[in-house]
């Protein structure tokens, strides 16, 4: 489902990523530990096509994501993965509602066919009364439960997630977890980064990323 290959990135004489390399199987949720700065979103951006690696290569359902085209990428991005950012990342301007079916905003029908899919969603996170504000005017939960939707909305196969319960309180960030395993037990499959041991105890397997080493497996619970 998800290879990463022998990855390595640096930043300048800064090696980062130095021969990294893991499976993660269909319909699990893993984690990968690691200290801050040990290149844990590094890896995860690499993993999403949002940045380019030096050597090796990540492998989604056969396809290699850095062998596509800008176009061709953001395409299988969007058929495939969804991503949840530490801090978030939902489009200021744009309603709870279109922040979610961001990825169809541009399809000509998109208001109308996704209306249900968006209302579910809403329904799900507990955010059908705020479907109308901006996410200025939300709590920080409420901020990650809308970018949680967003990633769900196109019903991707795999979900990337960079630190999601970081920020939040210990009930919104078990509803994180929580999702990530309804998600999984349904066959999706979760790839988390985060530097939080408890966080990780939910997952399936964990993976330890020691600086500019490899990716070594460290427990399953499976
Ligand atoms: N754009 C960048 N340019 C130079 N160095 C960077 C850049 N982004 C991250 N780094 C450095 O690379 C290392 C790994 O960063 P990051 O992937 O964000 O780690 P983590 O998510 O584990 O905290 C850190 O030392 C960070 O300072
Ligand atoms: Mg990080």
């Amino acid at each position: 489902m998800l290879i990463i290959d022998n990855v390595s990135k640096q930043y300048g004489e800064v090696n980062v990523l130095d021969g990294v390399s893991t499976k993660i199987s269909e319909g699990t949720f893993a984690a990968i530990r690691g200290a801050s700065g040990s290149g844990k979103s590094t890896l995860l951006m690499i993993c999403a096509g949002l940045m380019n690696c030096d050597g090796g290569k990540v492998v989604i359902n056969d396809t290699e994501i850095a062998a596509l085209g800008p176009q061709e990428c953001n395409t299988f991005r969007s058929a495939t993965l969804g991503f949840v950012f530490q801090r978030f990342h939902l489009v200021p301007y744009l309603s709870v509602a279109d922040n979610i079916r961001l990825v169809s905003l541009n399809q000509k029908d998109g208001r109308e066919k996704d209306k249900d899919r968006v209302e579910e969603l809403l329904g799900k996170f507990g955010l059908s009364h705020r479907a109308g504000h901006i996410p200025g005017k939300l709590s920080v939960g409420e901020q990650q439960r809308c970018a949680l939707a967003r990633a769900l909305f196109n019903r991707p196969q795999l979900i990337l997630a960079d630190e999601p319960a970081g920020n939040l309180d210990p009930d919104n960030a078990a509803l994180v977890l929580d999702t990530f395993r309804e998600f999984t037990d349904d066959g999706g499959t979760v790839l988390m980064v985060t530097h939080d041991p408890q966080a990780a105890e939910r997952a399936d397997e964990t993976w330890m990323l020691e600086s500019s080493s490899q990716l070594c497996k460290m427990q399953t619970t499976a």
